[in-house]
């Protein structure tokens, strides 16, 4: 990896992933552009010498504001943790909002541009492990318009954006606090596997992540290419409850409970709270988490960019609880 100090622009560096991206180029000497909305909390960014520009994703002018005198772009904002948004939001943000980092791309000559997708898009698997061959079978209107901008962004890379395209697993470690919930339930001794918990699910640690994201921003084989960056291993999701119960020293979560009424309940929180703009405490995608099998082969990152994920569960798992506890979540 070359440590020359390069200029970067960074979409969702307000976020957790983006932020953990964000600090390490910083860290090692990189310039971090990053486009923030007025109701972001940009203080860790300030704290860490980031380059501030305003605007929305939605907005085509920020972003080519954003993008001027950069070398490579990291595009990590996408609507994804809540829920309470019309379709067309989703369709702004994650589709247009590609569009709008492709175009400015393309104005400024930014040498490589690299877009975050996610393995939702290949729904629940039917091939242990898939891989980024495997057939595409996105579930929500996430899902859908992270595929439709993935989509959008390889038909640029097809007409000549030097660019690569990675696919995180559920990404997880010190900063989240999308999982933060399961550790609460798990050490409180109550958190029900709805379905037995038989479902596979596949973590990416945020630090190996970064690290597979920057190689898709600097490795010469990555562009034109599309990447899983998920970890080594993947397990049943009752395994990786067991594995929170065993860091944290309490019982492994054993209550198994049917899914199809807790998917009714979601469905019609989804239906009463959309309307009115509210974030629904239930909603499909959570109960797909329950459902939803999502298992993937690496080795293409592995073979091409040298990806080598070092944080396997037992340890990522405590490094979490350690970050929540530091930090009196949990
Ligand atoms: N977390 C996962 O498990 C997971 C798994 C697979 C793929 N992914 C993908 O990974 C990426 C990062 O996920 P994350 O979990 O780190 O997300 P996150 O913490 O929710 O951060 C999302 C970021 O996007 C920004 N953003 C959202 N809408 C925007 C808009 N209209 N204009 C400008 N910025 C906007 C947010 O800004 P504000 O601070 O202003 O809200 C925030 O900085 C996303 O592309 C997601 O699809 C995530």
């Amino acid at each position: 990896m070359s440590q020359q100090t390069k200029r970067v622009l960074v979409t969702g560096a307000t976020g957790f992933t983006g932020g953990a991206l964000a600090k390490k180029l910083i860290e090692r000497g990189d310039k971090v552009v990053a486009l923030v909305r007025k109701s972001a909390n940009v203080k860790p960014l300030e704290a860490l010498g980031a380059e501030l520009v305003y605007g929305d994703i939605t907005d085509a002018d920020a972003v080519q504001r954003a993008a001027q005198g950069t070398q490579i772009i990291y595009h990590i904002a996408a609507v994804y943790r809540t829920a309470g948004h019309p379709d067309s939001y989703y369709e702004e943000v994650n589709i247009q909002g590609v569009q709008h980092v492709i175009d400015a791309a393309r104005k400024h000559g930014v040498g490589r541009t690299v877009h975050c997708s996610t393995i939702g898009v290949h729904g629940d698997i039917e091939e242990i492990p898939s891989n980024e061959e495997s057939p595409f079978n996105p579930g929500d209107i996430y899902q859908r318009t992270k595929l439709a901008g993935e989509q959008l962004f390889a038909e640029a890379m097809a007409n000549g954006l030097p660019g690569a395209i990675f696919r995180p697993g559920a990404i997880y470690g010190p900063g989240d606090l999308r999982l933060l919930k399961m550790f609460k339930q798990v050490k409180r001794g109550f958190f029900p596997l709805f379905g037995g918990g038989k479902n596979l699910y596949h973590l990416s640690y945020i630090d190996d992540l970064t690290d597979g994201i920057i190689l898709c921003g600097e490795h010469p084989n990555a562009i034109g290419e599309r990447f899983i960056l998920c970890s080594n291993e993947y397990d049943t999701l009752k395994a990786l409850t067991a594995t929170i119960a065993r860091q944290l020293q309490v019982k492994e979560p054993t209550l198994s409970l049917p899914v199809a009424p807790l998917m009714v309940a979601a469905k019609m929180c989804e239906a009463l709270c959309k309307p009115f703009g509210i974030d629904p405490p239930l909603h499909t995608r959570r109960v797909e988490f329950f459902v939803k099998s999502r298992a993937f082969d690496n080795s293409k990152a592995r073979r091409l960019l040298g990806y080598e994920p070092k944080i396997g569960t037992d340890e990522g798992v405590k490094r979490t609880i350690a970050w929540y506890e530091e930090n009196d979540l949990l």
